[in-house]
C-alpha cells in the first residue's frame, strides 16, 4: 500500500496534489512519500518482532538523504556497498553500528574508513577480501568482524541481471568454500567471526527461493558449529518484489513468519536488507508530454523524462505503470511514451493506451527505487529535482541540477 492516490480526480501524494508540486518544482521529478517509507520499513521491522533483528535498509535502492534520515529516525540499519554510500548514512544520521557493508570490490581505504567508523558487519565475498580486512584491521589494531556472503546456487526466478544467488553470479562465494574460509577466518588476527550472510536476487515474487538458500546456509552454521565455529548472526539479504503491474509479491510477514519458522530456537540474529520493497512504491516520477507525434506505425507520446532519468525500462525492459496526474476524457489512443535522448532505446513505456494531450503531466509509478539512483547525465541533461512530501508539506530535498553543476570539475584547455 501506499499514499499515492486519485481523489476528486487527481493523483495525489499524501495530502498534496502532484499537480501542484509540478507547478512549482517543474517536471521531470521525482515525488516520494514519507508515510509510505514509513509504512514499508514498519512492515518489516514489526513482521519480525518477537526475534532478535535488525532490519538494514539497502542504500542504493534510494539514497538521498532525507530517505536515510526518515528511516533512521525509525531505528533503521543499513546494507551499503560503498565509502560513499557509508558517509551518505553518517550524513543523515544513521547509526554505523547498524552498518553491514555487502560489495565484491571494497577497496582498503573504504575497508579503513568502515573500520574507524565502527559498522556492525562486513560481508566479505571473497578470499583475497577476506586477506585484505585482516590486514587493515591488523593495521589498525582492530579486529574486523564478518559475515560471509555465501552463494546458495538457488534459481530465484528473476530477471538475470538481479538474479545474484546462482553459481555464474560474481557475488559471494560458494557454501564449500565458505566452509574452508570460515576455518581461515577463525585464525586471523584481524578478522572476527560474527555471522552469515546470502542474498539470491531481487524484485523476487516467490518465497520458496529465499527458503531453500536459508535452509542451505543453516546447514552450513550447523557444519561450522560442530567445528567449533559458532556464528551470531544470519543475514537473509534483500529482494522481495514489489508490484509494477500485476504481480503479486510476498508479504514481509509472510517471508517473516516462514523464516522464522526455521530459525526458531537457534539463537541467531536476524538481519534482513530490503531496498526496493521499502523505497519501490514510495517513489513517483512525474513528467510533462511535450507533444505528440503520429508516426506511419505507431505514435509517440514524448515526455521531458528521458532514459537518463529512469533506466529501468530499457535496461531491463521493466515495465513500469505510466498514468495521468489529471485523467481526462476523450480518446484512448495507443503511445510509446518516450524521452528526447537520441537513442531508440530511450522509453519509458510502450504501447501504453493513453487519453492524453501535449501538456500533460504524466506520474510514472513505482519509481521510488532503483529510479533517481541510477539516472545519468547523459545528453548533458540535469538530473531532475527530488521532493520529499509528508502530510501537507512538500520538501526540496535535492535540488533540480543546473549547467554549471554538470560542468563543474571541466575544463577547457590552457
Ligand atoms: N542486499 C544486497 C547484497 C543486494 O545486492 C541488493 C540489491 C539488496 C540487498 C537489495 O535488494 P532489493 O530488496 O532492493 O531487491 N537496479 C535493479 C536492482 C538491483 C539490485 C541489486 N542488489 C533494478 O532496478 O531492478
Amino acid at each position: 500500500m501506499d499514499h499515492f492516490e486519485l481523489r476528486d480526480g487527481a493523483l495525489y501524494a499524501e495530502n498534496v496534489a502532484v499537480a501542484e508540486i509540478a507547478r512549482q518544482h517543474g517536471t521531470p521529478c521525482f515525488v516520494y512519500s514519507r508515510a509510505t517509507l514509513e509504512r514499508h520499513y514498519r512492515a518489516f521491522d514489526e513482521a519480525l518482532s518477537g526475534v532478535d533483528h535488525q532490519v538494514c535498509y539497502a542504500v542504493k535502492a534510494n539514497s538521498n538523504l532525507a530517505v536515510l534520515d526518515v528511516l533512521a529516525r525509525l531505528g533503521a540499519g543499513f546494507d551499503i556497498v560503498s565509502g560513499g554510500e557509508l558517509e551518505r548514512v553518517l550524513r543523515a544520521g544513521g547509526d554505523a553500528g547498524k552498518v553491514v557493508f555487502s560489495g565484491v570490490g571494497k577497496t582498503a581505504d573504504e575497508m579503513r574508513t568502515a573500520l574507524q567508523a565502527g559498522i556492525f558487519c562486513f560481508n566479505v565475498e571473497s578470499a583475497f577480501e577476506l586477506e585484505q580486512l585482516d590486514a587493515v584491521a591488523r593495521s589498525l589494531g582492530t579486529r574486523a568482524p564478518i559475515a560471509l556472503r555465501v552463494n546458495p546456487d538457488v534459481d530465484a526466478g528473476t530477471h538475470p541481471y538481479i538474479s545474484t544467488g546462482l553459481k555464474n553470479n560474481k557475488f559471494g562465494v560458494d557454501i564449500a568454500t565458505a566452509e574452508r574460509l570460515y576455518a581461515q577466518a577463525a585464525g586471523m588476527d584481524g578478522i572476527e567471526v560474527a555471522g552469515v550472510a546470502s542474498h539470491i536476487g531481487s524484485q523476487l515474487l516467490e518465497i520458496r527461493p529465499l527458503l531453500d538458500a536459508l535452509d542451505r546456509v543453516l546447514a552450513l552454521v550447523e557444519r561450522l558449529a560442530a567445528r567449533g565455529i559458532v556464528l551470531r548472526h544470519i543475514d537473509c539479504g534483500g529482494g522481495l518484489g514489489v508490484r509494477y503491474k500485476d504481480e503479486r509479491p510476498p508479504e514481509p510477514r509472510d517471508w517473516a513468519s516462514a523464516i522464522k519458522a526455521k530459525l526458531a530456537g537457534r539463537g541467531l540474529r536476524v538481519l534482513t536488507e530490503p531496498g526496493r520493497a521499502i523505497a519501490g512504491n514510495a517513489g513517483i516520477l512525474v513528467t510533462r508530454v511535450l507533444g505528440i507525434k503520429h508516426g506511419e506505425e505507431k505514435s509517440f507520446a514524448i515526455v521531458d523524462a528521458a532514459m537518463n532519468d529512469l533506466l529501468r525500462p530499457t535496461l531491463y525492459q521493466a515495465w513500469m505503470d505510466i498514468v495521468p496526474v489529471q485523467p481526462r476524457d476523450g480518446k484512448v489512443h495507443r503511445y510509446d511514451v518516450v524521452g528526447p535522448v537520441c537513442e531508440s532505446g530511450d522509453w519509458i513505456g510502450r504501447e501504453r493506451d493513453l487519453a492524453i494531450d501535449a501538456g500533460d503531466l504524466l506520474a510514472v509509478r513505482t519509481a521510488g527505487a532503483y529510479g533517481f539512483v541510477m539516472a545519468s547525465n547523459y545528453n548533458t541533461r540535469a538530473r531532475a529535482a527530488e521532493l520529499m512530501v509528508d502530510g501537507d508539506r512538500v520538501h526540496v530535498v535535492r535540488a533540480r541540477e543546473t549547467l554549471d553543476d554538470l560542468m563543474r570539475g571541466e575544463a577547457r584547455l590552457p
